[in-house]
C-alpha cells in the first residue's frame, strides 16, 4: 500500500518536472513569425542577395537572441498584416506600423519606438512644394491602409482637390513617381528621406508634415502568447547594450546602398548569438567614407 502511494506520487512528481522542463524548453525554443512589408527602407527592404534587412528586422533579430526566442520574417501587404495577425497566421508586426486608436481596438501595440511624421516627396523641378504638391488636383500616391492613405482620404474629404493613388508596395508609387504618372509620394519621413538619398538628381523633398504620432511592434489583441514583455526587456536591452544607438546609427545615418556588402559582412555575428558586435559592426560599415 505504502510504497504504491510513493511509487504515484514519484510518477506524478516526474510528469510535473517533464512538464515544466518543456514548458521551459518549448518557451527557449519558440518561433514567433514577424510579419513585415519589406518595401520601406530603413524600417524594412530586401537586399541585394534577397535578405530582409532594415531598422524593424534587425532590432527584432537581436530580440530574439537577447530573449532566447526564433524569429521568422514574412513579407505580406502592408494592408494585410492586422487580418494575417487576428488569424495566427503572423505573431508580430513588425512595419514601421504607426500606433492609431483605431488599429489599437484590434491589436496590442508595445511602447512607441519612432516618430511617424510624413516626409513629402516630388520630381525635381516640378517646381511644386508642401502645399501645391497636395493640392490643385496633384496626383498622389501612397501605399494602401496606411496613415498616409487615411490622411489623404481626410484632404479630400474636408474639400482640398487632391487624387490619391494608392498602391500594395511603395516601390510602385515611386516607379510612378519617377515615370510622372504621380505627382508626388506620400510616406514616413526617414522613408520618403531614403528614396529622395536612392535617386539625387530626380527627386527631392517638398516638406515635412509633423503627425505628433508614432510607430510600435504589434501583437494579437490581448497578447495571448506573452511576446510583448519579451519585447519590451528586448528593447530595454538594446538600449542599455548600445545595440539600439548602432542600428539607428547604421540605418538613419548610414549611406543605405552599402547594405548588401555590409549585412553580408557581419551576418555572422547574428548567427553566433552576439547582435552587440553585430550592430556595431554594421555601424560603421554603413557609415564609412
Ligand atoms: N507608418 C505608416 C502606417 O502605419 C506606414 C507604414 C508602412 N509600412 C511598411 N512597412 N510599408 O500606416
Amino acid at each position: 500500500m505504502g510504497s504504491k502511494k510513493v511509487r504515484t506520487l514519484s510518477i506524478f512528481l516526474l510528469v510535473v518536472i517533464m512538464m515544466l522542463g518543456g514548458g521551459i524548453l518549448s518557451r527557449a525554443g519558440n518561433v514567433y513569425i514577424v510579419g513585415t512589408s519589406a518595401d520601406y527602407p530603413p524600417f524594412e527592404w530586401v537586399d541585394g542577395n534577397g535578405n530582409y534587412v532594415g531598422f524593424d528586422m534587425d532590432v527584432m533579430r537581436s530580440i530574439a537572441i537577447l530573449e532566447g526566442f526564433k524569429i521568422d520574417i514574412k513579407d505580406i501587404g502592408f494592408d494585410a498584416l492586422i487580418p494575417a495577425l487576428q488569424s495566427g497566421k503572423i505573431d508580430i508586426i513588425a512595419a514601421d506600423m504607426t500606433i492609431t486608436a483605431e488599429r489599437a481596438k484590434v491589436v496590442t501595440f508595445s511602447d512607441p519606438y519612432w516618430a511617424s511624421n510624413f516626409g513629402v516627396l516630388v520630381r525635381k523641378g516640378s517646381g511644386l512644394n508642401i502645399v501645391t504638391a497636395l493640392s490643385q488636383g496633384h496626383k498622389v500616391g501612397a501605399q494602401t491602409g496606411t496613415t498616409q492613405a487615411d490622411f489623404l482620404d481626410n484632404l479630400k474629404k474636408s474639400g482640398i482637390n487632391v487624387q490619391m493613388k494608392l498602391y500594395e508596395t511603395n516601390d510602385l508609387a515611386i516607379m510612378d513617381l519617377l515615370a510622372g504618372r504621380i505627382d508626388t509620394f506620400l510616406g514616413d519621413l526617414p522613408v520618403a528621406n531614403a528614396f529622395a538619398k536612392a535617386h539625387p538628381d530626380k527627386l527631392v523633398e517638398a516638406g515635412v508634415i509633423h503627425t505628433g504620432g508614432n510607430a510600435g511592434f504589434a501583437v494579437k489583441k490581448g497578447d495571448p502568447k506573452g511576446i510583448l514583455p519579451l519585447i519590451k526587456d528586448g528593447v530595454s536591452k538594446l538600449h542599455s547594450t548600445g545595440i539600439w544607438d548602432n542600428l539607428v546609427k547604421a540605418y538613419f545615418t548610414g549611406n543605405l546602398d552599402k547594405i548588401t556588402a555590409c549585412y553580408a559582412k557581419y551576418k555572422h555575428f547574428l548567427d553566433s548569438g552576439e547582435p552587440a558586435k553585430y550592430a556595431a559592426g554594421l555601424a560603421s560599415c554603413m557609415t564609412e567614407k
